[in-house]
């Protein structure tokens, strides 16, 4: 007998064939397939990410599950199928006439699907997710992390990107280790996954207002983990995935050891400009940039930044260091 997690495992396994099946009938073909390689994913890639199609229609998958001896009850704690609303013994699909992207655990299992639409249809959300089960805890778990740890570990450095598809995009220009926050803040768990592979992180958020608020937000929580962190800004409406399409992959991996900044030259180039001819956005910016500096656990590290966001400020390290000391103060 199976307990739970692993019946979960199982089914999840399933769907996940079921959607890579789908893939090759004529309906996936035409629409699923044909959306991929309009996106230039090719075969390796589709198989290396477990990339799929869930059928329109109600209850394609519940069908294939049922037949192949699986619960209503356990296609429903996997998150796969949905009660009808004032009918209990009625249920339908979770996802349909999406392509999938397969969800997999550290280890490479499967414990959740995000669904892309395929029209512009602004009433339906862009992507549908697996929710909270058993086996997938969306905050202890970063997409891709499966296809990257090897190569985190060799490069010692993870790139963290905000959607499915630029984690893909980056394998497909060669770079292997980037995993996705998948658009919701950074936690604690997330960054301490990162940790067991590499103390370097360098953000590639969108190039838009929500993805520089959300890589301001990352960057702070990743320096309180003890890591060290870069961030890459990209031109307006630009993400990693669009970029990379864009000026090809060399291009692209160029513009990555270009543009990487430290997180004190990163915060320091969003504001500066406001802040030129303002002494009231100066202080601004230099509390900004103490704010982060005080997330830093270790004190050699910190005292680095110190120094080094004194110079690039232009005002003596006594007053960082004293502003340093009331936000301490205030945390006691
Ligand atoms: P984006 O809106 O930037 O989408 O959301 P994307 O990844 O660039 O996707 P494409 O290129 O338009 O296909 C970033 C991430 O936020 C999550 C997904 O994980 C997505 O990859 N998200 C976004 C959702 O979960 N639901 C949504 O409706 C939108
Ligand atoms: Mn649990
Ligand atoms: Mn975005
Ligand atoms: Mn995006
Ligand atoms: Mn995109």
């Amino acid at each position: 007998a199976f307990n739970e997690r692993e019946s979960l495992y199982i089914v999840l396994n399933f769907a996940k064939d079921f959607f890579v099946q789908n893939l090759n009938s004529e309906e996936g073909k035409s629409i699923g397939l044909s959306y991929f390689k309009e996106r230039g994913f090719n075969q390796s890639i589709i198989e290396k990410f477990d990339l799929g199609y869930a059928l329109e229609g109600w209850d394609h998958l519940h069908k294939a599950a049922k037949a192949a001896g699986y619960s209503e009850e356990l296609l429903l704690k996997a998150g796969l199928i949905l009660q009808k609303e004032g009918d209990a013994n009625r249920f339908y699909d979770r996802f349909r006439g999406r392509v999938t992207f397969t969800i997999h655990n550290l280890g490479g299992k499967p414990i959740g699907f995000g669904a892309r639409i395929l029209t512009q249809d602004k009433k339906q959300p862009k992507y549908i997710n697996s929710p909270e089960t058993e086996v997938y805890h969306k905050s202890d778990i970063l997409y891709g992390i499966f296809q990257a740890k090897k190569s985190i570990r060799e490069k010692d450095n993870c790139y963290l990107v905000e959607g499915y598809t630029d984690v893909i995009s980056l394998h497909l220009s060669g770079i292997e280790n980037v995993v996705a926050s998948s658009g919701t803040s950074l936690t604690e768990n997330q960054i301490k996954l990162i940790k067991r592979f590499t103390d370097n992180v360098t953000v590639l958020y969108d190039g838009d207002s929500a993805g520089i608020r959300a890589s301001l937000r990352g960057i702070d929580m990743i320096l309180e983990g003890g890591l060290n962190v870069k961030a890459v800004v990209f031109p307006e409406g630009e993400d990693p995935d669009s970029y990379a399409r864009k000026v090809g992959s060399s291009a692209f991996s160029s513009y990555l050891e270009k543009n990487a900044q430290d997180f004190i030259s990163f915060k320091i180039g969003l504001y500066a400009e406001e802040a030129a001819n303002d002494p009231i956005k100066q202080a601004d910016l230099i509390k900004q940039v103490v704010q982060s500096i005080s997330k830093i656990p270790d004190p050699v590290i910190r005292s680095v930044y110190i120094r080094q966001s004194a110079h690039l400020l232009e005002i003596d390290e006594e007053i960082i260091q004293a502003e340093l000391n009331k936000i301490y103060l205030k945390g006691q």
